[in-house]
C-alpha cells in the first residue's frame, strides 16, 4: 500500500527525564533497542506504510538524530575497504530510508507545541504523528488501518489501547461510542492523564495519530494544560467536541507495542525483540531460562 501524499511528523524534543543521566546529552529516541535507535524503528514503520517524507521535531540534542539519518563517508569507506558489506548495508540503510527533515522546537513546551512546529512543512494536508519513543511491532501494522479510517471519515484518527486502571494516569484517556465497525470508535471526549478514579475509561491514547490540518489552528490557541505543557490531547478534545466538523475517531489497537520512554518497558522491548531474532534469540532464550530458574 502506498500513501505518497502523507507526511509523518516525529516529535523527539522531550527532555526524557525518566532516562537521566543517559539522556543528558542524547535524546531518548536515540537509545538503542537491540542494535537500532528507537526512532529508526518508527521511521521504518512510516516507510512500511508508504510514507517517504518524515519531519523530526528535535530539541537541544538534535545532532545525533540528524547524523544517524545522514551518510557517514569515512565509516562507509572503511567498511567498504574491509569488504564488510553486511555492516555497510546497515550503515547505509538509515540514510536511504526516507527524506528526513529536522525542525527545532526551541523549548520543550509540550507535545502539542512540538506538533505545531510542523505546520509549515505539512501545509494543508492530513498528516501522521508518530511518537519517537513508542514502538509498534512490525508484525502488527497499525498505520495503514488508521489511514483507511481517515480516508473513510475525513476525520482525525487516534490509536487507542486498553491499559490497566493503575496506568490510566500516564495517558490521555478517551470516552468513546461504538460505530458498529470492528475496533473503530467515535471519540466523544478526551482527558489528559486523569487520576484512576476520574478516568472515563481505560482506553489510552498511544503514540500514533492521523491528524487533519485544522489541528494547527486549534493548537495555536491551546493554552498550557496538564503539567504546564501545551497538550495535543486538549486540541484533539476540541476537535472531538466540534459538532460542525468530522470529529475524531479512534482505532483500538490490540497488537504488540513497546513504550521505550519508560525504563521497565524499554528493557522488556529489548528482550522481546531480541528473543524473536534468529541471530540472537537462541542464546538469549537459554540465558533467560537460566536466569529465571535462579529468581
Ligand atoms: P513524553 O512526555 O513521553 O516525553 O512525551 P518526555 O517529556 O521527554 O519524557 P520524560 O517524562 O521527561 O521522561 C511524548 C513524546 O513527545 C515528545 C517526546 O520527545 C516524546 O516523543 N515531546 C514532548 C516533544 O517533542 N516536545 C515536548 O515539548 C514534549
Amino acid at each position: 500500500m502506498s500513501h505518497p501524499t502523507y507526511k509523518a511528523v516525529i516529535p523527539a524534543a522531550g527532555l526524557g527525564t525518566r532516562f537521566l543521566p543517559a539522556t543528558k546529552a542524547m535524546p531518548k529516541e536515540m537509545l538503542p533497542v537491540v542494535d537500532k535507535p528507537a526512532i529508526q524503528y518508527v521511521v521504518e514503520e512510516a516507510v512500511d506504510a508508504g510514507i517517504r517524507d518524515v519531519l523530526i521535531i528535535v530539541g537541544r540534542n538534535k545532532a545525533s538524530i540528524g547524523n544517524h539519518f545522514d551518510s557517514v563517508p569515512e565509516l562507509e569507506s572503511a567498511l567498504s575497504t574491509k569488504g564488510d558489506h553486511t555492516k555497510l548495508g546497515k550503515v547505509a540503510h538509515s540514510s536511504q530510508l526516507a527524506d528526513i527533515h529536522l525542525t527545532r522546537q526551541g523549548e520543550p513546551k509540550g507535545l502539542g507545541h512540538a506538533v505545531l512546529r510542523a505546520k509549515r512543512h505539512v501545509g494543508d494536508n492530513a498528516f501522521v504523528v508518530m511518537l519517537g519513543d513508542d514502538l509498534i511491532d512490525e508484525r502488527d501494522p497499525l498505520l495503514p488501518a488508521m489511514l483507511a479510517v481517515h480516508e473513510r471519515t475525513g476525520a482525525s484518527v487516534i490509536a487507542l489501547m486498553e491499559v490497566a486502571p493503575e496506568n490510566v494516569h500516564l495517558y490521555g484517556i478517551a470516552t468513546v461510542t461504538e460505530t458498529g465497525d470492528d475496533d473503530v470508535v467515535k471519540v466523544d471526549g478526551l482527558v489528559e492523564k486523569p487520576r484512576a478514579e476520574d478516568a472515563p475509561s481505560r482506553l489510552a491514547i498511544i503514540g500514533r495519530y492521523v491528524l487533519t490540518p485544522d489541528v494547527f489552528e486549534v493548537l495555536e490557541r491551546t493554552t498550557p494544560g496538564k503539567g504546564g505543557e501545551i497538550q495535543l490531547t486538549d486540541a484533539l478534545q476540541e476537535l472531538a467536541a466540534d459538532a460542525d466538523g468530522p470529529g475524531v475517531y479512534g482505532l483500538i489497537f490490540r497488537g504488540r507495542r513497546y513504550d521505550t520512554g519508560d525504563r521497565v518497558d524499554y528493557i522488556k522491548a529489548i528482550v522481546q525483540l531480541a528473543v524473536d531474532r534468529e541471530d540472537l534469540g537462541p542464546d538469549l532464550r537459554t540465558w533467560i531460562k537460566e536466569l529465571a530458574s535462579g529468581l
